[in-house]
């Protein structure tokens, strides 16, 4: 490798070393322990089984027909956002994930947008068929809890929208009994900015601008200003002023589908597969209740070390790099990278 591509390439790693750093632990489905925070109700070990009363609480979003909310676990009238947030469990558009689906017909509009920092889906619907209220306003989730969980507890975003399937650490979800949206952020130094949860009380169109029209497409967009941002000022919640929600980010190379949706029969918690009529429905669930997860490591040091770049690119660090790399201390490293990002 010539001499600036060598510490172009340790630049990047060192980087994703202290920005992974801040996490508890980095997993991925493969190797996600049963759970992840303390107190959390549901599972990360989701399987694959068809399953519309899983307790599964990882959400993938990926794409405009894959993709995932998250909404609460039994249906009710007090099953608002605000009631079960630390213990909502997902609901997918697509079979395979081990959540529960979301029924065909229950999203009327979505929008995906995938810009240079974040991916989103905006959209609206009756998700009164998952189980929010109607009427409820909603609510926000989010990895940042007031005691440090996630809201819901143990609740983990995947994607494989930036390359490798993996883990997204900064997130948020607004849900409500009309409307919903989710932006997931890319990892490095503008994800927590991109992703800022404190907006909670402000809804989906303030703070993730986009389409929340009836039908279904997916375009390249531009980032925009990160939300509470204006320039060089930001806006805090309860302050006497509330700024208006910042301009859709012009968005191009887009394309439309008629709906998306999963084929599958879903009458509450009863489901059969596509062509098949819901009085099959126990055999089919029974038979196809098998989990290919295995059990993974629930030591956090062990895996917060697994981002796919690192893992991946370490093989080819020449020898003299890799006792730099480990010979250092990772704290002054980190130090010194948190100041050069400052500027
Ligand atoms: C569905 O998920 C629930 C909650 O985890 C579990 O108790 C139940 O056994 C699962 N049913 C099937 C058929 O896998
Ligand atoms: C659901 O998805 C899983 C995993 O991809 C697959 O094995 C299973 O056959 C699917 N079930 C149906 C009924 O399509």
């Amino acid at each position: 490798m010539p001499r600036l591509t060598k510490l172009r390439f340790i630049t990047a790693l060192l980087l994703a070393k202290c920005i992974s750093a801040q996490y508890s632990a980095t997993y991925l489905p493969s190797n996600v322990p049963d759970k992840t925070q303390n107190g959390q109700a549901g599972t990360n070990q989701c399987g694959i089984a068809l399953n519309q009363t899983s307790d599964c609480q990882n959400a993938y979003v990926n794409s405009l027909t894959d993709f995932c909310v998250f909404a609460p676990p039994n249906p009710g009238p007090d099953s608002v956002i605000g009631n079960t947030e630390r213990f909502e469990v997902v609901w997918c558009t697509k079979n395979g994930t081990g959540a529960r689906l979301i029924p065909d017909g229950t999203i009327t509009g979505a929008h995906f947008v995938q810009t240079p920092d974040f991916i989103q889906i905006t959209g609206i619907g009756d998700l009164t068929k998952i189980n929010i209220p109607a009427g409820d306003a909603g609510g926000e989730l989010d990895p940042h809890g007031a005691d440090g969980n996630g809201n819901p507890i143990g609740g983990l975003v995947f994607s494989s929208a930036f390359g490798q399937i993996q883990q997204i650490h900064e997130w948020t979800n607004f849900v409500a009994a009309n409307q919903f949206c989710f932006r997931a952020c890319k990892p490095g130094p503008m994800a927590p900015t991109f992703c800022q949860h404190i907006y909670d009380v402000m809804g989906c169109e303030w703070n993730m601008p986009g389409s929340y029209d009836p039908g279904f497409d997916t375009c390249q967009g531009d980032s925009g200003e990160p939300m509470g941002v204006y320039g060089t000022s930001t806006f805090f919640q309860g302050q006497p002023v509330t700024p208006p929600a910042h301009p859709r980010p012009s968005s191009s190379s887009c394309t439309t589908m008629s709906t998306v949706g999963n084929g599958f029969l879903i009458s509450g918690t009863s489901i059969a597969p596509p062509g098949a009529t819901l009085s099959a429905t126990s055999a089919a669930v029974s038979g196809a209740s098998g989990s290919t997860h295995t059990p993974g490591s629930t030591s956090g040091a062990a895996s917060a070390t697994k981002t796919s770049s690192s893992a991946s690119r370490s093989v080819i660090v020449e020898g003299w790099e890799r006792v730099t790399v480990l010979t250092l201390g990772s704290t002054i490293i980190c130090f010194i990278f948190g100041s050069f990002l400052a500027f």
